[in-house]
């Protein structure tokens, strides 16, 4: 098999995951939709924003959902790329502008994105200014899709930056954790689903990233 031809293959298998996975998540949320997801993990780089488009695609291209997907890790965004677009809005315009002026179509029906700011890292504003603005937004993005698919920061490291996904996780109706497997310490992942546990996050269920296991065979 060639290398291209691997790589589509790879591509299938996790298009044919994210269905299944979608299906599991219908089963949590019992069918109680319309529905934000909050995808986090333990630590950095264990695929969330991959994750996150993929179901965001998957469930867009079901036909069944009107689809958001936001880009919340406003200090290392990703979603633009995934979806090759350009960061489309300073901090400040997003936190004083509806979400439908704020959204942009990346080209699929019924998947609309909202990228993270360009200006964040240099002039990020306060998180009492943040909370409530975001709160705002994804009780617009609730009324206005069925599904809100929100790519976060991980659990750990904390920064003074980041727009903490434990806060974000008592704003919306689940978590999806997602775990890479065979890198990330199992002591660490404990103990990000205890924080969010404890913060009384609606943990939907763990997503097992093999993407590492499968590169090596
Ligand atoms: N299942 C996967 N298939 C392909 N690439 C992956 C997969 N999981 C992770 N990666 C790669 O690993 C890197 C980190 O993934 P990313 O989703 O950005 O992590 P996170 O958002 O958790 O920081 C990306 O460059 C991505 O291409
Ligand atoms: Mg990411």
């Amino acid at each position: 098999m060639t290398h291209i031809e691997q790589k589509q293959r790879h591509v299938l298998e996790q298009i044919a995951e994210a269905k299944r996975i979608l299906c599991a998540i219908e089963f949590a949320l019992h069918h109680q939709i319309p529905a934000t997801l909050l995808i986090t993990s333990a630590a950095p780089g264990e695929g969330k924003s991959v994750f996150a488009s993929i179901l965001a695609t998957t469930a867009a291209k079901s036909g069944k959902y009107r689809v958001a997907a936001l880009d919340l890790n406003w200090y290392r965004p990703a979603l633009h790329r995934f979806f090759d677009l350009d960061h489309q809005h300073l901090s400040k315009t997003i936190l004083d502008t509806d979400l439908d002026h704020l959204v942009c179509h990346c080209g699929q029906d019924s998947l609309d994105i909202l990228t993270a700011p360009a200006d964040y890292v240099e002039q990020a504003p306060s998180t009492d200014q943040i909370v409530p603005a975001i709160a705002r937004l994804i009780k617009q993005a609730n009324d206005s899709y069925d599904l809100v698919i929100i790519d976060s920061a991980a659990i750990f490291p904390t920064n003074r930056l980041m727009i903490d996904p434990v806060v974000l996780s008592g704003i919306t109706a689940g978590v999806v954790m997602v775990v890479l497997s065979a890198a990330t310490p199992k002591q660490q992942v404990r103990k990000a689903q205890k924080i969010m546990e404890t913060a009384g996050a609606n943990i939907l269920g763990v997503v097992n990233n093999q993407w590492k296991i499968t590169r090596k065979r």
